[in-house]
């Protein structure tokens, strides 16, 4: 894009481009599958170790069986915050927060003391990246007092992390950036594992701790596994096998898996590859990745990566150089926290596309089921299941569970049903007469073959959340601004729908391996009392509605949480990000609360709930970007030297810095109990 004068950062320059009845079987067949596993009375003793429960129900089930059900009464118990925009962040009466982790903060206890004046690839490679978004915790003992957190580190903004550097201009050739910079962008990047322990109600980290590693598209070797690993189209000079690859990158929301492995989402790889103009008539990737490249948006250049053809470690990401490189992400990255020396691995069995997240749960039949929504307008919404039964007594095989299985695509119809639509070589079109050869083409093109199978077009599918208490799963469509009005179907109801809706899934019977669900809408969001369209329950307050949903969490009470990301577009709500306490059943289904919200130009991001629902880790993404010449005390685009907040450290010496916050009940207990 060339005019970048209308944008404040990179991510708006990025972003240019009723009630239905719950399945009253779906309590009783997770009560059947915790009968089937484990004697329900030995789990409430505590005979069981936390890593059994945690593997079997995932660690947000650990208290699960302690919570009260009612139906009827609201469920969130808070006093709700006010929502606005000012230079910091609030939560609610009665909570305290806690910034855990700033960027360039330690990460382990010979990293250099952070000082942005002076960044180096190496001392960033020690020090907690940039633009934290998903968050994962994994306890460590059954108290839940020390555990790793798992924290994706999506992408940069040069113009507000480093000293003197504008927002860059592709058209302009990214002229201001340097190698040395961009090796500090890419240290900035992918992920941070790093063990954290409770003290009271206060958390630190343990920077001796032998479990704390830094991920960075930079340093960290992967390899590839499941049926696209080894094929032509992921070798590269660099990797003749097709099987390894170095780096993850815009790892944007994740999830953590049964048998406690971290998953990282690549989202928008397709930024990352440097296109120079391709000559009259000619394409930006020649022979088959034609047709890929243009699918999958090659060609729109975000980062400098690609400019230094020198750079080994840069080159590939020039599109001339290596075509082949960019189908070596958009893919979903497993990460063995337990184990720092662990090689990550990419699952091609779960397909290539801008994956959001990767949430997934153990089926009642055993399988694991993983959703994952590819964040595009018009894109669509994956599920996967494995092949093999999850074994908990076995994490070794676990960690094998998504490599192999089948990789689904959702079609939504009007009578309130959906199919999932396999992409599986050889079946209905997915042949060798459309472009497929085998299943690798599949994968790696994952959304021309879900084209071809008639899937349902979405308004920009980010979080895709089952509740596992429920057995419902949450869908959230962030907008899409660019839906006409004949474009306009059951499941994504409003044209230009640039304020976005959330849709709930409901597999028959609990069971998420089946063919076809239900669906219904939660909330369309918006102004509640505008004219945009927008549904909420009768009670949600004036800062209680919300905008652009973009990240979930379901906490041990199996209740919603929603984290919001208007982009730059928040001056139309007058309110800046946050987090949201949403009802979903019962007389108050579609009652929201806000519960945090962010400093101006911060989008919400994480949230994650301990096994013991006492403390919320929420990420602060990018603070002091969005949408700041419409911030009336600031009115001009952030930069380094004059950003529109210096939040968290209000330091004259410090940029805006994103971090990790610990959100705890003043005096202890459950959150919003
Ligand atoms: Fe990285 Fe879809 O937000
Ligand atoms: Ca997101
Ligand atoms: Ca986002």
């Amino acid at each position: 894009m060339s005019n970048t004068d209308e944008f404040c950062n990179r991510a708006e320059v990025c972003e240019a481009l009723d009630d239905s009845p719950q399945n009253p079987n779906i309590k009783e067949t997770i009560g059947d599958i915790i009968n089937a596993r484990y004697h329900r009375r030995d789990v409430m003793r505590g005979m069981l170790g936390v890593a059994a429960i945690s593997s079997v129900f995932g660690p947000s089930m650990l208290l699960a069986g302690c919570s009260d059900d009612e139906d009827a009464a609201e469920r969130f118990r808070f006093t709700e915050l006010e929502s606005g925009v000012d230079e910091t962040h609030h939560v609610a009466e009665g909570y305290d927060a806690q910034v855990l982790l700033r960027w360039g903060d330690p990460v382990f206890a010979d990293a250099p003391a952070f000082d942005p004046r002076r960044q180096s690839a190496k001392a960033q490679l020690r020090q907690f990246g940039y633009n934290n978004d998903y968050v994962g915790f994994i306890p460590l003992d059954r108290s839940g007092d020390r555990g790793l957190l798992c924290v994706n580190h999506e992408y940069t903004n040069e113009e507000v992390m480093f000293p003197q550097i504008p927002l860059q201009d592709p058209a302009a050739g990214f002229k201001e950036m340097s190698e040395v910079l961009v090796e500090v962008e890419m240290a900035a990047h992918g992920g941070t594992i790093i063990e954290i322990e409770r003290d009271g109600k206060t958390w630190k980290p343990i920077l001796d701790s032998t479990y704390n590693r830094r991920i960075s598209p930079l340093h960290t070797g992967l390899v590839f596994d499941g049926p696209a690993a080894g094929d032509a189209r992921l070798k590269t000079k660099a990797d003749a096998t097709g099987r390894s690859v170095v780096g993850t990158l815009n790892n944007c929301a994740g999830g953590i898996t049964a048998w406690n492995t971290y998953l990282m989402a690549e989202e928008n790889f397709r930024f990352y590859f440097w296109a120079d103009a391709p000559a009259e008539g000619k394409e930006v990737c020649a022979g088959k990745e034609t047709t890929s490249a243009k699918r999958y948006g090659l060609g729109e250049t975000k980062q400098a990566w690609g400019k230094f053809t020198d750079n080994p470690n840069l080159r590939r990401f020039n599109l001339a150089a290596e075509p082949n490189e960019p189908n070596r992400f958009g893919w979903i990255v497993e990460v063995d926290p337990l184990d720092a020396g662990s090689t990550p691995v990419k699952h091609t069995a779960l397909g290539r596309f801008c994956h959001e997240g990767a949430e997934s749960l153990v089926n009642k039949d055993g399988r694991v089921v993983l959703y994952s929504g590819d964040d595009t307008r018009f894109e669509y919404i994956y599920r996967f299941v494995s092949k093999n039964a999850f074994n908990p007594d076995d994490r070794e095989a676990n960690k094998k569970l998504l490599s192999e299985g089948t990789l689904y695509v959702a079609k939504f119809a009007a009578d309130g049903s959906l199919a999932w639509l396999p992409l599986v070589f050889g079946e209905g079109p997915l042949t060798p007469d459309n472009g497929f050869d085998n299943q690798a083409d599949v994968l790696i093109d994952a959304r021309l073959a879900a084209d071809r199978l008639g899937a349902t077009c979405m308004d920009r599918p980010e979080d895709v959340q089952p509740n596992p208490v429920t057995g419902n799963v949450y869908v959230v469509l962030t907008n899409n601004k660019k839906r006409s009005a004949d474009e306009v179907d059951a499941a994504n109801p409003r044209a230009k729908n640039i304020f976005g809706h959330i849709i709930e899934m409901i597999p028959p019977d609990g069971d998420h391996a089946a063919e076809t669900f239900k669906w219904n809408i939660l909330v369309k969001c918006g102004p509640k009392d505008g004219d945009a369209g927008a549904s909420w329950h009768a009670e949600t307050s004036e800062s209680g509605w919300f905008a652009n949903p973009d990240n979930l969490a379901v906490d041990a009470d199996g209740r919603l949480w929603v984290a919001t990301d208007q982009g730059g577009g928040w001056p139309k709500t007058k309110k800046a990000d946050g987090l949201y306490a949403l009802e979903t059943g019962g007389t108050k289904r579609g009652k929201s609360k806000l519960f945090f919200r962010c400093p101006v130009g911060a989008e919400m991001c994480g949230p994650y709930f301990t096994p013991d629902q006492e403390t919320l880790f929420v990420a602060v993404q990018h603070p002091g970007t969005d949408g700041t010449k419409s911030y009336e005390r600031f009115g001009r685009a952030s930069t380094f030297e004059d950003p529109a907040t210096r939040w968290p450290d209000f330091d004259e010496k410090m940029p805006p810095r994103p971090s990790v916050l610990a959100i705890t009940r003043k005096g202890g207990g459950k959150i919003a109990s």
